[in-house]
């Protein structure tokens, strides 16, 4: 897709389609590039706004053709709701409903008038990141699995309208707007990869990949048998069951001087997750195919920071493994000795996220971070605690919680803070080994996030837990959402 910044008059500009904001509340009332349109056509707008087909709410839309006096063929009003509550949520929204209304026509090219909307504070260069993290997203679709490619899309070009001595603006939120499109399509491409391509040694090819197209990203993959040189029982328990042998990805980007302390991430890249011996129920097992979605939010953070070129330095870590029942696979009752050198009882095997996150995140302390995220599909019971919406955070330092939660604030991609009080990590004490696996059925995403604060404890860490929010295991909108790299590129850009 191409992305420009336009300005000029409104009623001559040429495009296929004008998108131009109505206000609800009470009735439909005008914006003023609907007024300048309604104007040129002589009340010809507004004639048809009485008629009522256009409601009131936040993100209704009417496609009109043929306006008289104007140079578009076509006119989309959408409807912002009520101004007074014209806030974050309602500009996504009405982007989404925007993109929804648009890819069905057969247009190459439209016009959206939407930067002169007061939206909370929000700058122009906000708006147009989210306007086309919203249209990335409505036009993205995973066809390389069909047999033959689709139908593409017509739509080749959007225009942004905008007064003349704000174009510098809105070209910086093209740029940034596709950079973290960029990110979050390459991510949701990897993730969506079924298993029986996308395994570890697949995630470590997409990262080499992505290190060539950057000067400042550079690779480091850690093979099965450095792992064991370096104690990593934890993390080997998981992968030694399968045919595809674990990885720990390593990219390193460099924004910054060289000594400056990065920030890390640290993302779970379960590449299927049948749960090892400790078998997971077949209903929903090959929604296990997203298990490795924290390791693309990494790949995509990298992606877009680097398209952005954030001065800064970050280390992104993958832990890469499949989780299968063999005749080598992983018993429950196994003890084994993490990186740290605490050891475990692993009394379920399908708790396998924590035990490759262990190892990654004491590996990481080498690199002396100045904050440490890392990002998992970790349990089942967030979706119970928190549903699709909110990603699940707990975090050692009040303040990175803070951050985080705010980045995720301002870019829509919210996460909600749990705690991770010591009164929980009762629950993990074994009779033989450090410490458990598992917690038992109480508060289950709290102790699994205890688990990994064992490990942590040489820096400024956060967890996110995106079992509910990383992907959608159904319907029109099935696969990886691309979350939380909106929130994690936002945090990032906050550190600079
Ligand atoms: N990958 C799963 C978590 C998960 C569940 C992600 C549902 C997305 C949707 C994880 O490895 C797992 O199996 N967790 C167990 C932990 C339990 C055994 C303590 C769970 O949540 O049931
Ligand atoms: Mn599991
Ligand atoms: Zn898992």
């Amino acid at each position: 897709m191409k992305y420009v910044a336009r300005s000029g008059n409104l009623a001559k500009t040429r495009s296929q389609c004008i998108v131009v904001p109505v206000y609800g509340g009470v009735s439909i009332t005008m914006s003023a590039a609907a007024k300048v349109l309604n104007k040129a056509s002589n009340g010809q707008l507004n004639k048809i706004i009485k008629r009522g087909d256009i409601k009131a709410k936040a993100g209704q839309t009417l496609l009109l053709h043929d306006i008289a006096n104007i140079n578009a063929q076509r006119v989309l009003l959408v409807c912002l709701g009520d101004l007074e509550e014209f806030d974050v949520a309602k500009f996504m929204t009405v982007s989404r409903a925007i993109i929804a209304a648009l890819k069905p026509l057969s247009i190459n090219n439209a016009l959206i008038c939407l930067t002169d909307i007061e939206c909370t504070g929000h700058d122009i260069t906000w708006k147009i990141e989210r306007l086309i993290e919203s249209f990335a997203a409505g036009l993205y679709s995973f066809t390389e699995m069909k047999g033959k490619p689709g139908p593409e899309d017509s739509i080749q070009e959007i225009e942004f309208f905008t007064d003349k001595y704000l174009i510098d603006e809105v070209k910086v939120g093209i740029e940034n707007g596709q950079a973290l499109a960029g990110g979050v399509t390459l991510a949701k491409d990897i993730a969506n990869t079924p298993g029986n391509i996308c395994t570890p040694t697949y995630l470590a090819d997409m990262a080499k990949q992505l290190c060539k197209e950057s000067k400042s990203l550079s690779l480091s993959v850690l093979e099965e048998k450095d792992m064991a040189k370096m104690g990593m029982g934890a993390f080997l328990s998981v992968s030694q069951g399968s045919a595809q042998p674990a990885k720990l990805i390593t990219i390193h980007y460099q924004g910054a001087d060289k000594n400056t302390k990065p920030h890390a991430l640290v993302g779970k890249g379960i590449t299927f997750d049948t749960g090892g011996i400790s078998l997971k129920s077949p209903p929903l097992m090959h929604e296990m195919i997203y298990d490795m979605s924290g390791a693309a939010s990494v790949l995509g953070t990298l992606s877009a920071i680097a398209a952005q070129k954030l001065p800064i330095n970050v280390i992104g870590v993958l832990a890469a493994a499949e989780n299968m029942p063999s005749g080598s696979a992983t018993r429950p009752g196994d003890i084994v000795k993490t990186m740290s050198g605490q050891t475990v009882e692993i009394l379920n095997t399908d708790a396998e996220g924590r035990l490759v996150l262990c190892d990654a995140l004491t590996y990481i302390e080498q690199f002396e971070p100045v904050s440490v995220i890392d990002i998992a599909t970790l349990t089942g019971a967030i979706v119970t605690a928190l549903g699709n919406v909110a990603t699940g955070l707990f975090s050692n330092d009040d303040t990175l919680a803070e951050q985080i939660s705010t980045a995720g604030d301002t870019v829509f991609d919210r996460a909600w803070r749990l705690p991770i009080w010591e009164d929980y990590q009762a629950q993990l004490a074994s009779a033989f080994a450090d410490m458990a696996n598992i917690g038992g059925s109480p508060a289950g995403s709290i102790t699994a996030a205890c688990f990994l604060a064992r490990f942590t404890k040489q820096y400024r860490w956060a967890h996110l837990d995106i079992a509910g929010t990383g992907y959608q295991g159904s319907g029109p909108s099935k696969g990886y959402t691309g979350r939380p790299i909106a929130l994690l590129t936002q945090y990032l850009r906050d550190q600079v």
